[in-house]
């Protein structure tokens, strides 16, 4: 029952499924592409995630707040941002098996493949010499030479292919490392075009008022158009953030993995203005400080780390991802850019209107400089899943599923199981129930064995088991099981809410950062 890496993802997926996190969308119409549903479990976990970065971003920094601007904007502020023009991704359809790909995913998969033939060499070379040395082999061996000439050639070429988005010179990239189909195994490849991400809708219900209007790919342009209604009305000083979480749609040409990446998602960002010069400083504050908002979490430190931009964006004079380890390796969880003046000062020349700061201290008008840290909130959710879901065989022989949610975080946080259907234990239990409803997320079910019920809690990450049984009408006592440690301890009803309370609250998490 052990999980390869291979089939790890799709045994997450499936139990996803089978316990009510995720669904398919439009399951019954046999799905909808890159789209997906959270079921009665997956919105509590996913709401509480998002209750996690809320809390640590508005109520922990008093000089951040939210707001929750609308999906439908102006379509000039993607002239402004840049999306309309540039937000593009390069596709290119093989004519045999007529699948579609991201023409720079399939050359970074052809450059992939020749450093694993590297990779392979050293292996090699490795078992075969005593006394090994690695670095003075890559730089000696011919072979490897030539493989590292390639892909150094393939890397600087994809670079000028992109930001000159010179499509000719790209399908020539996947002409020259012979890229092949993985379907159809031909190199009969379309010319490759550049695809816009955005979706677009009319606004308007008379054809000839029709306007086009797109559904936003960020959530952080509606900050940006923001910036001084907030300022302003809020007294806010530099420097100063605005948060915001919110659904993002993106017309993303290959979308798999999961809720890796996804058509429809949900960002959760805050932009941070501060005084043009500022802007390093709090770049690096920001990378360090949502660095251990993920770590708290407590999924293993080691699960984490920076991946810097070499190439930046034309606005941008720092970025950098946290990657997380995922099933299918380290990938993207979060950006921290530093994005310069580049957004406001767009929206100043397109709207006509003056986005400036007066700095009372410096007696001076400037546009702001912005840091902004963005991380999906499905993304989030795929690596506590992923992270949480352990296969174990325990030391009876059986098998168990559990996910080690972070307490905090967990859809339920206790589950309430009378032993019996009878003498008075459903009574007892709900009495129990109604204690503890107000301060907890409960569960209450009656039917299984106790053994079975356990499990399925487990399966769903409940931190507790509270079990009442026929001691507990003489005594007021019950049986407190720990999902992790399968313990079970004896305690008195009147001190569950403590020793409860002290494990789940989002203030405990909180206060670990
Ligand atoms: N405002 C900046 C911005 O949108 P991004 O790197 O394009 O930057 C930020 O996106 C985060 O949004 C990513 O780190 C990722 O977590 C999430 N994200 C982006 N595209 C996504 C997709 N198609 N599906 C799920 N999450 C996505």
């Amino acid at each position: 029952m052990a999980a390869t890496e291979d089939n790890l993802l799709k045994n997450i997926i499936s139990h996803a499924k089978e316990y009510g996190f995720i669904f398919p969308s439009s399951e019954i119409y046999d799905g909808l592409s890159a789209v997906y549903d959270y079921g009665q479990n997956g919105a509590e976990l996913k709401n509480n995630i998002k209750e996690y970065w809320w809390k640590f971003m508005t109520m922990l920094n008093d000089n951040i707040v939210g707001i929750d601007s609308a999906i439908f904007m102006h379509p000039t502020i993607w002239k402004a941002s840049g999306h309309v023009d540039a937000f593009n991704d390069p596709m290119v359809d093989n004519k045999d098996s007529k699948k579609r790909y991201r023409a720079d995913v399939l050359v970074e998969d052809a450059i992939a493949k020749l450093q694993d033939k590297i990779d392979k060499e050293v292996e090699k070379a490795a078992k075969r010499f005593e006394n090994f040395d690695k670095a003075m082999f890559v730089s000696t061996n011919a072979r490897v030479l030539e493989y590292q000439k390639k892909i150094d050639e393939a890397n600087a070429r994809l670079k000028d292919a992109m930001n000159s988005s010179n499509m000719e010179a790209m399908k020539q990239l996947i002409i020259d490392l012979e890229v092949t189909d993985p379907i159809s195994g031909t190199k009969n490849w379309t010319d490759v075009r550049q695809f816009n991400l955005m979706f677009s809708t009319e606004m308007g219900s008379v054809a000839e008022d029709a306007n086009k209007i797109y559904l936003r790919p960020e959530t952080a342009q509606g900050i940006f158009v923001n910036f001084l209604n907030v300022q302003k009305t809020g007294r806010m000083k530099i420097p100063f953030g605005i948060a915001q979480i919110g659904k993002a749609f993106r017309n993303e040409i290959v979308a798999r993995q999961f809720i890796f990446r996804m058509r429809e998602f949900e960002q959760m960002e805050m932009q941070f203005f501060v005084k043009p010069g500022k802007e390093m400083k709090w770049y690096e504050f920001w990378k360090e400080k949502r660095l251990k908002w993920h770590q708290a979490l407590g999924l293993g430190n080691n699960n984490y780390r920076y991946h810097d931009h070499l190439n930046l964006a034309h606005y941008a004079n720092a970025a950098c991802d946290i990657q997380f380890n995922f099933p299918m390796g380290f990938k993207e969880l979060e950006g921290i850019h530093s994005r310069t003046d580049f957004d406001l000062k767009s929206h100043e020349k397109y709207s006509g209107k003056k986005l400036q700061y007066f700095d009372s201290e410096d007696n001076q008008n400037y546009i702001p400089y912005v840091v902004e840290t963005s991380v999906g909130l499905d993304r989030m959710f795929l690596s506590i899943l992923s992270a949480a879901y352990q296969e174990e065989k325990l030391e009876d022989g059986s098998d168990r599923v559990v996910l080690r949610l972070p307490a905090a975080l967990a859809p339920n946080k206790v589950a309430i199981l009378p032993l019996m259907k009878k003498d008075g234990l459903p009574e007892k239990a709900m009495e129990i129930l109604n204690h503890l409803k107000f301060d907890f997320r409960c569960f209450y079910e009656e039917k299984d064995a106790i053994g079975k019920r356990y499990r399925r809690q487990d399966a769903i990450g409940t931190p507790y088991c509270v079990t009442v049984d026929h001691q507990t009408l003489e005594d007021n006592t019950v049986t407190l099981r720990h999902r992790d440690t399968m313990k079970q301890d004896r305690v008195e009803i009147e001190q569950l809410k403590n020793i409860i309370q002290d494990s789940v609250s989002l203030a405990s998490l909180l206060k670990k950062i």
